[in-house]
């Protein structure tokens, strides 16, 4: 996944049409790729270069693998240059090692989410009823599904494009995705048998949201951005529901930034959950898990993927 990573210049010149001229085929094996795409994989490279792409090479190349004929590849490319994010053009996200869908205007998962569901299948049994609420994509409640071999998947978002998003991802596993607001969305049977309830709400203060990559700010949709005045007014609700729908032994893994972590902490405190604060400098990931009930990290399994 190379949204967060990608340094964007908002407006870039459009290539020139040498790039896209006839004897484009679609590069689907490297091995087989004829001289002429390697030609224009390394213009198409270079134009991506001197938009700020850090990943040049590999957009490039993925690029080349989505489009389906010469007109579709110029237009991709443009789209690019124009600041658009690759999982948008390309329609999905490499996430734990899959392919998640991601249409234009849903959230890109990120790759620092991952340290969630690492920890989230760490502690969790299979069987588990899972639910992935603020779910985006749902790329979360996917991997976690994926992660534990056998569970009773929900997801939900507020937005109707997450949801269309997230039925993709979520469906083909077994799971339901179900819209509106926080837990009003999910099937009132649920409360008090959620086993893990997963949450990366928004968590950016409103003041700082100008402060965000472009890519985050022109492509994303606000409410999957706005975490309130101090980042943390979803995150305030989502405690508060856990506290009533978590199973007892159940537990709430819910993302936060490094700088929030304590104060998200104090918000579980709050409602009578018991807080541990987990982070991984590496992807600059913070994840706080919240129980009921008093629980040992000895108990987590080891994840990979
Ligand atoms: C930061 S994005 C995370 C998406 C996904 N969990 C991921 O990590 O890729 C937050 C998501 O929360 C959703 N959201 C915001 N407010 C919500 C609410 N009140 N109820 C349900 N979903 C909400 C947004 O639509 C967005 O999809």
């Amino acid at each position: 996944m190379f949204h967060t990573l990608t340094k964007t210049r908002q407006i870039c010149e459009p290539l020139t049409c040498s790039i896209f001229e006839p004897g484009f085929q679609p590069h689907r094996n490297s091995s087989s790729a004829s001289m002429a795409n390697v030609t224009r994989r390394a213009s198409i490279a270079t134009a991506l270069r001197a938009a700020g792409c850090v990943f040049a090479e590999d957009e490039a190349r993925l690029l080349m693998d989505a489009a389906r004929y010469p007109d579709e590849l110029r237009q991709m490319v443009d789209q690019r240059l124009s600041g658009l994010p690759l999982e948008h053009i390309v329609g999905w996200a490499d996430f734990c090692g899959r392919r998640m869908t991601v249409s234009p205007g849903v959230f890109v998962p990120r790759r620092r989410t991952e340290f969630l569901v690492r920890k989230a299948a760490s502690i969790a049994k299979p069987g588990a009823v899972v639910v992935d609420l603020c779910c985006g994509s749902g790329a979360i409640g996917a991997a976690v599904s994926d992660l534990l071999g056998s569970c009773e998947l929900h997801a939900a978002d507020i937005d109707p494009a997450a949801v269309r998003c997230a039925r993709r991802n979520v469906e083909p596993r077994g799971g339901l995705v179900h819209q509106g607001d926080l837990f009003d969305a999910l099937p009132g049977e649920l409360c008090g048998k959620v086993d893990l309830l997963l949450a990366n709400a928004p968590y950016v203060p409103t003041g700082s949201l100008g402060m965000m990559p472009p890519e985050a700010r022109l492509h994303e949709p606000r409410i999957a951005l706005d975490g309130g005045a101090d980042g943390l007014e979803v995150q305030r609700r989502v405690a508060l529901g856990a506290a009533q729908w978590l199973a007892s032994g159940g537990f709430l893994v819910m993302e936060t930034s490094g700088q929030q972590a304590l104060a998200t902490a104090g918000i579980l405190d709050e409602v009578g959950l018991l807080a541990d604060v987990t982070w991984d400098e590496d992807v600059a990931a913070t994840v706080v898990i919240g129980s009921k009930e008093p629980w040992s990290q000895k108990a987590a399994r080891s994840i990979s993927f």
